[in-house]
């Protein structure tokens, strides 16, 4: 029905990857700085492959090319073409050197890709962002990440405006010019691909410290920032000498340069960058400090810092070889990034954390029109493919891979794969063979998982014999699945386990007759249709607790009985497991809710939570985390015809019978006992009372309500840091209390100066649910320190909005989705990436109730027939539309 736009872009498959014809074996930069325009020449040291015999092609999007050189001859008009942003050139030989000059126009550029300006013409500063395919937007160059090539950067500027010449590498040179200009020059040793190149000219605050790595190389690690911003950089800096350490101790991984640059941005498209030695962070990735940073936000920048520092290794010393493989380096990062916060921080609760933003982001994602292959076979734009599947699923299958080596053999492979694949450009193949070598296993049928989109699912029944005491677990996987029409082969699916007695013990286990008292854990591995494992000397029907941890990234049904689940959450050691069997049971009482059919499961929910909520052995964190059912996307993905607010009002429904079970003196007296201990410190035993505080008063407000925001509007006044005071305006917002007008005005003046505080003031109003947040976004927009150029004040906004408020976004009239289409176009002329991803809002309307999904339709199938999308949006909006 739908005609392919003129603008839909030809697709890009693996199955076409050819190895690059001419490579760049030594690349020249001279950068001219200026806000308007800026210089640029390039010289490039080219090689050929000898086999092959392309011309010399070479990608540029959006430069105004002044000259062309090759072999120090300028180039005729005649000896080069310019089409479908490709440069061809005629006459280069192995060993040529091609020399072109180009302007760039940073103060221009809107889509944050290339040069760009962060801030205003007078004060702000310059910096580029290259990945994935930003680099053709500095200059012509084979701009693809399997051409490796060594740098040396030079960068001459007005002294005045820009007194900080920043480049990657290390430090070879500066000194003064004549006119009042500088220069600075960078040499990186390493070759990198060109999506790791990065620059940042202007005015910025510095804060450094010394660190010596495990191998003994002295390095400077600088952090960078305005200056309204640098005194919030120490908290970044702590975190990343943490992360040095901890990649030296648990992978053997030094930093291999003198110094570290970290720059912090307002104007970025997404959360970091792990520039070879100079990363560019979003500064909501990155600064930090009590009175406008919530313990969430903490712990975020943390792992972001890690994150982006993990990829000097995972990612910049190991490459990858096309942009099919970049889970190679993402997901790997997100794994080991995890496991770094789960060692600063709880472990169980950052597991709970991960899995959560799992089902929450990558499994509706996987469930629609936009699924996808960890792996995907082809894009038409590559940047809309930094997804959660390749992210997030992406991590899991690491953790799976890991599981299965166990911890010594996961680091001998790791160990191989850099070794192995040290300054090269790999391949998922390459990672899976080193780790596999190493442990004398064949890891290859965990391919299957990079290559099929849909989350699977894993049948588990288990039948007890009371005669010969054993059980017998049958676990299967159906043989088609997802949203695909493929038939699925078998996936090797790892099931740690542990069986309990009715009595909430765990049993020994023996599968061959012979019991080892040690061991009541143990994982077994599904690698056909279905398999049945009989443990042995089981002395009665036990309850099993499947998939602990979250073992593989499955949608595991099993009958449980509500008496199981409350067994399991009452008892389970697993942390993890525990939190597993109360959104099981959660989400078995919404159903009933919802069907109106007897709830028993209801009662076990309130039950066990009503004891846990007594028992002080307990974590708070932990806790506050079993008191939250399952999420509305979350609990949407379970219906066929869904009805947002119909799931909203179900889901407080649910919580407010939770809420009756506690008592509200109950709820009253811990919320008073927490607030005794109220403080702005970080520590876990603080940061886990606000958790169980905010959560209490949440739970509250469903009992009294002007009670509740009586305590609130306190809470607001006094609180000492920002996740007590967030927490309370929420509240106040969503009861939409007599208070809250005075609390958000007195917001807006005390943090007027600071963009990511405001971030949250906006953010937050939009959280009312229902009808009235539509009008509520419509006037944010009017206010003056709205706009669709900063993608965190669009995502504060419109992100909030449209991505976490499922019920006034989808609006029975429409309206919601009228809004984004009409933002869409506006944004999308200024940043596509941004609008895409905006517009991946849309995935799942087809199981909409009928009402909402001929709204939706409309919406999209108007953006699709509008003329000049980006490729981006355009991408997006007919994957959407069509598939
Ligand atoms: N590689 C970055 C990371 O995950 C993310 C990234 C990819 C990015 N493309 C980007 C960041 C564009 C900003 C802009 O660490
Ligand atoms: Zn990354």
């Amino acid at each position: 029905m739908h005609a392919l736009s003129p603008q839909t872009p030809s697709l890009i498959r693996l199955s076409d990857y050819r190895t690059p014809a001419w490579r760049v074996e030594t690349v020249e930069l001279d950068f001219d700085l200026g806000i308007d325009a800026s210089e640029l020449s390039a010289r490039l040291l080219l090689r050929r492959d000898p086999t092959q015999d392309a011309p010399l092609r070479l990608d540029g999007e959006n430069l105004q090319l002044l000259s062309i050189k090759l072999d120090g001859e300028q180039l005729p008009a005649t000896a080069y073409r310019y089409a479908g942003n490709v440069l061809e050139i005629d006459g280069a030989r192995d060993g040529s050197v091609l020399e072109t000059r180009v302007r760039l126009r940073p103060a221009a550029n809107t889509a944050l890709e290339g040069l760009y300006l962060s801030g205003s013409r007078e004060a702000g500063f310059l910096l580029t962002q290259c990945e994935a395919e930003g680099f053709r937007h500095i200059t012509y160059f084979p701009d693809r990440p399997d051409v490796l090539s060594s740098y040396t950067v030079t960068l001459r500027a007005d002294r005045a405006r820009f007194p900080v010449l920043l480049a990657g590498g290390n430090p070879d040179g500066a000194g003064e010019l004549e006119g009042g200009r500088h220069w600075a020059r960078f040499v990186d040793p390493h070759p990198k691909p060109s999506y790791l190149f990065a620059l940042v000219a202007g005015r910025l605050e510095v804060i450094g410290r010394d660190y010596v790595t495990a191998d003994g190389r002295a390095v400077q690690l600088k952090i960078w920032a305005e200056v309204d911003a640098i005194d919030r950089c120490h908290y970044a800096m702590d975190a990343l000498e943490r992360s040095m350490r901890w990649d030296e101790q648990a992978y053997g991984r030094n930093y291999d340069l003198d110094v570290f640059h970290v720059v912090a941005t307002h104007d970025f498209n997404m959360g970091a960058m792990e520039n070879k030695g100079l990363n560019i962070f979003n500064a909501k990735c990155l600064l930090a400090e009590p009175d406008s940073t919530t313990d969430d936000e903490y712990r975020h920048v943390e792992a972001v810092v890690a994150h982006e520092y993990f990829h000097n290794w995972s990612g910049n010393r190991v490459t990858c070889r096309d942009w099919f493989q970049l889970s190679l380096k993402e997901g790997l990062t997100v794994f080991r990034e995890q496991s770094f916060s789960a060692d600063m921080n709880s472990a169980p609760l950052k597991r709970i954390e991960d899995v959560a933003l799992l089902r929450r982001a990558q499994f509706p994602e996987d469930a629609g029109p936009l699924a996808h292959p960890v792996r995907p076979a082809q894009y038409s734009e590559i940047n809309n493919f930094y997804t959660a599947t390749v992210y997030e699923k992406g991590a899991e299958l690491v953790r799976m891979l890991a599981g299965a080596l166990g911890r010594d053999g996961f680091r001998r492979g790791m160990d191989r794969y850099f070794e192995r694949n040290d300054g090269r450009a790999a391949t998922l193949e390459d990672f899976l063979a080193a780790l596999g070598e190493t442990n004398h296993i064949d890891l290859m049928p965990y391919l299957a998982w990079y290559g099929q989109a849909g989350t699977p699912r894993l049948k588990a029944r288990g039948h007890y014999d009371d005669v010969r005491h054993e059980y017998t677990l049958t676990l299967s996987q159906p043989a088609s699945g997802g949203n695909g029409t493929e038939a699925r082969s078998p996936l090797p699916i790892p099931v740690k386990l542990a069986l309990f007695t009715r009595q909430g013990n765990m049993l020994p286990l023996s599968m061959d007759g012979q019991t080892s008292k040690e061991t009541t854990e143990m994982v077994v591995v599904l690698d056909r249709i279905e398999q049945s494992f009989v443990f042995t000397n089981v002395i009665a029907a036990p309850v099993p607790s499947l998939l602990r941890g979250f073992s593989a990234p499955v949608i595991l049904e099993c009958d449980y009985t509500p008496d199981e689940l409350a067994l399991l959450l009452a008892h389970d050691v697993d942390g993890f497991n525990r939190w597993e069997a109360g959104q099981q049971l959660a989400a078995r009482a919404y159903e009933n809710l919802r069907d109106g059919t007897a709830n028993d499961a209801l009662l076990a929910w309130c039950d066990a939570l009503a004891l846990l909520f007594d028992n002080d052995a307990i974590d708070d964190a932990l806790l506050a985390d079993l008191l939250t059912p399952p999420g509305e996307i979350e609990l949407a993905e379970r219906e066929t015809s869904i009805d947002p607010q119909r799931i909203h009002d179900l889901r407080q429904a649910l919580q407010q019978q939770l809420a009756e079970r506690l008592g509200v003196d109950a709820l009253r007296q811990r919320y008073a006992a927490l607030a005794t201990h109220t403080n702005s410190e970080l520590d876990a035993v603080s940061q886990a009372r606000r958790r169980l505080k905010r959560r209490v008063l949440e739970l509250l407000s469903l009992l009294d309500q002007a009670g509740a925001c009586a305590l609130a509007a306190a809470q607001y006044h006094a609180a000492p840091g920002m996740t007590d005071r967030l927490a309370a305006l929420s509240v106040l917002v969503r009861c939409d209390a007599p208070q809250t007008v005075a609390a958000l005005r007195d917001y807006r003046d005390r943090h007027a100066g600071n963009a990511l505080a405001l971030d949250k003031w906006f953010a937050v109003q939009v959280q009312v649910p229902g009808e009235p947040a539509l009008a509520r976004v419509s006037e944010l927009e009017q206010d003056p320190a709205f706009t669709l150029k900063n993608p965190n004040r669009v995502q504060s906004l419109l992100g909030a909005f449209v991505r976490g408020n499922p019920s006034g976004f989808h609006r029975i009239d429409g309206a919601g989705y009228r809004l984004l289409a009409e933002r869409l176009v506006t944004l999308d002329g200024l940043n596509p990436q941004v609008a895409a991803r905006l517009a991946t809002a849309f995935n799942g309307w087809q199981r909409l109730e009928p009402r909402r999904r001929d709204a939706a339709h409309e919406a999209i199938a108007g953006l699709a027939s509008r003329e000049g999308l980006s490729r981006n949006l355009a991408e997006i909006i007919d994957s959407v539309l069509n598939h």
